[in-house]
């Protein structure tokens, strides 16, 4: 498919008002999407668990302008309270959406917003935000379209989501999303994520992510800043090429479960997204002390135990720690005994794997 795919033939007949809500999951790279090229395309393919626990739930209530103008037309709420310093994010999403969307001008929209995990606790909200906003965005068109199949439905809403940021084409559907063209990977795209194509053990089930909030401090570093520090980066073209790599060898890792495998996979992806930080210009170092005292921790519990325990980090403090829900409970144990004295008063959430956004 191409972009012009997701441009719609005349509606015929427009609803007049209405109101729709979605609660769409946040997600966590397992191969990280690090660089963009314009128009929010990747330039390396990326993989990730859909979460279930962190969600933002997001409802848009329509109504068609008797005189349209020349600008959007919305109004903002956040947890309940009209919030101006998000409206210029959703208006460049307006702006970039507006093509496939011809209709967002026509209408005047009251957008309510909220997240499940604390405000400034550190995780970015934009995956699950984005996401949430382009399946309503969706669902709308969908009334002025009803033969509109699911399929293109979520492909469209994957689309729409990654223009407002790249990782929110993963955060539609889930388990295990996979986004960016990949040679070995039968469907894949730049353009939207998709369900991933191949087995996955039965290990994978039911996976646990406990996020520990190590630093709940804004972000150093903004991830487009971030994905623009790839330009010109002296590694830049070895890590594109890894991460090709990566996802080939993961392919027999899922369907074998081999967990040793995946644990050498995902924490070394995690540590070379810090390894492009700190080798760019400007450098940056976004890992805190009690960040390296947890790794260190988890290191040396999965000699001692032979659990398959493991992390994996965003652009920033936080941890996410990773495990096989039969580890469930000595992987619990070891993190309350010793990693939770690493977090921000002791604040974590507890996350799993999740089946994607709904609709209320
Ligand atoms: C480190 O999707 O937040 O989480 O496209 O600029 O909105 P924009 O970037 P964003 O980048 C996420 C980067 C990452 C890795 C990942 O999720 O793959």
């Amino acid at each position: 498919m191409t972009d012009q795919d997701f441009i719609p033939t005349e509606y015929e007949q427009e609803n007049i008002k209405g109101k729709t809500t979605w609660k769409a999951p946040s997600n966590i790279a397992l191969v990280k999407y690090w660089g963009k090229k314009a128009n929010q395309i990747p330039a390396n393919p990326s993989i990730s668990f859909t979460l279930d626990t962190c969600a933002t739930t997001t409802s848009m209530s329509y109504k068609k302008l008797d005189n349209p103008k020349s600008d959007f037309s919305f109004e903002l709420f956040f947890e309940g309270r009209q919030k101006e310093s998000f409206k210029p994010k959703v208006n460049t999403f307006f702006e970039r959406i507006e093509t496939y969307l011809p209709f967002l001008k026509s209408y005047h929209f009251k957008i309510e917003t909220s997240n499940s995990f604390p405000h400034s606790s550190g995780i970015a909200s934009s995956a699950s935000g984005m996401s949430a906003l382009a399946l309503c965005l969706m669902d709308i068109e969908r009334g002025f379209h009803p033969e509109m199949t699911d399929s293109f439905f979520r492909r469209k809403a994957s689309f729409l989501a990654r223009l407002g940021s790249g990782s929110a084409c993963r955060s539609i559907e889930g388990a295990l999303i996979q986004w960016g063209h990949h040679e070995d990977i039968q469907g894949s795209s730049d353009l939207y994520g998709i369900k991933y194509p191949f087995k996955a053990h039965e290990v994978f089930e039911n996976y646990q992510d406990t996020i520990l909030l190590v630093d709940k401090g804004t972000k150093q570093v903004s991830s487009t800043v971030g994905h623009d520090l790839m330009f010109g980066h002296p590694f830049a073209k070895p890590r594109f090429t890894q991460a090709h790599e990566n996802l080939s060898e993961l392919k027999v890792i899922f369907e074998e479960g081999n967990l040793d495998r995946f644990i050498k996979i995902v924490e070394s992806e995690a540590l070379t997204l810090h390894a492009m930080m700190m080798t760019s210009h400007p450098y940056f170092i976004l890992m805190k002390p009690n960040t390296l005292k947890i790794l260190n921790k988890i290191w040396a519990f999965r000699e001692r135990s032979k659990s398959h325990v493991c992390f994996t980090l965003d652009a920033g403090a936080n941890v996410h720690v990773l495990y096989p829900e039969s580890e469930k409970e000595k992987v619990s144990e070891f993190i309350e005994e010793e990693l939770l004295q690493h977090c921000e008063n002791g604040q974590y959430i507890q996350d799993r794997l999740g089946l994607g956004a709904i609709k209320y």
